[in-house]
């Protein structure tokens, strides 16, 4: 996958690139309504990126190879890879067919880390990830657990989905702390770039809007 991938990927073989060319300007319209917008909580403020966070995103963990090792993105190599990355996150932001964010602690400004979405229809597929000294701290059960909630506040949107790979532990007690159930194990789902050319298994969790 190219470097340029948002942390929180997109499902393999992904169609939203067709199914953006095969819908009419009203799903266009609606999505350019609902570009994302800030989401605060008590330790936390998520707001979407600018090309100005850019050498802040590659010094805290884009460039990070335990950050990235679980990710579908290899670590960046120089700033250019992060501001790639940026520029096709804010783009999508911009389109509607994403939400993409990055993490600030709301006491000291600093930057965690990134969480995001790709729209498909009525479905929201996320990931997110936090620079290494801001694990463990609860932080990622947190942005999620408001993420997901908002993505469900939104009346198009009445599924979330998210997969981790199986020895991904920390990552799957997050997805079930956030209030997603786990739906089943995809049996050889995906590679993984830094973990070599082999098929991984993977936890699929899910929220659906009742
Ligand atoms: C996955 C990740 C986002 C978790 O962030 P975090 O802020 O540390 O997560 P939280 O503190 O909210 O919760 C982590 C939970 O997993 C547990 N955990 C952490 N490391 C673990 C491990 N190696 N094995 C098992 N459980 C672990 C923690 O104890 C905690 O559970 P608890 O609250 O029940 O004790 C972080 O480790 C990360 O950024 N990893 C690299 C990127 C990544 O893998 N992203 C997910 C891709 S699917």
């Amino acid at each position: 996958m190219a470097l340029w991938q948002p942390p929180w990927g997109r499902e393999p073989n992904s169609r939203s690139s067709r199914h953006k060319r095969t819908h009419g300007n009203a799903t266009k319209l609606h999505r350019l309504m609902e570009s994302p917008t800030e989401i605060r909580t008590e330790r936390l403020l998520l707001r979407p990126p600018t090309e100005a966070d850019a050498p802040a995103v590659f010094e805290r963990y884009a460039q990070d190879a335990e950050v990235a090792r679980y990710m579908s993105w290899k670590p960046h190599q120089s700033m250019d890879d992060t501001y790639a990355f940026l520029r096709r996150t804010i783009s999508e932001n911009a389109a509607g067919s994403s939400r993409g964010y990055l993490i600030f602690a709301n006491d000291t400004g600093a930057l965690l880390g990134s969480i995001g979405g790709a729209i498909e229809c009525h479905r929201m597929h996320f990931g997110y990830l936090l620079a290494r000294d801001a694990w463990n701290k609860g932080f990622a059960t947190e942005a999620a657990t408001h993420f997901v909630q908002a993505a469900l506040d939104d009346p198009a949107i009445s599924r979330v989905q998210s997969f981790c790979y199986v020895e991904n532990r920390a990552s799957a007690h997050v997805l079930e702390k956030a209030g997603l159930t786990l739906e089943g194990t995809l049996r050889h789902y995906l590679t993984l770039p830094n973990l070599g050319s082999e098929p991984r298994d993977v936890f699929f969790y899910a929220k659906v809007r009742r």
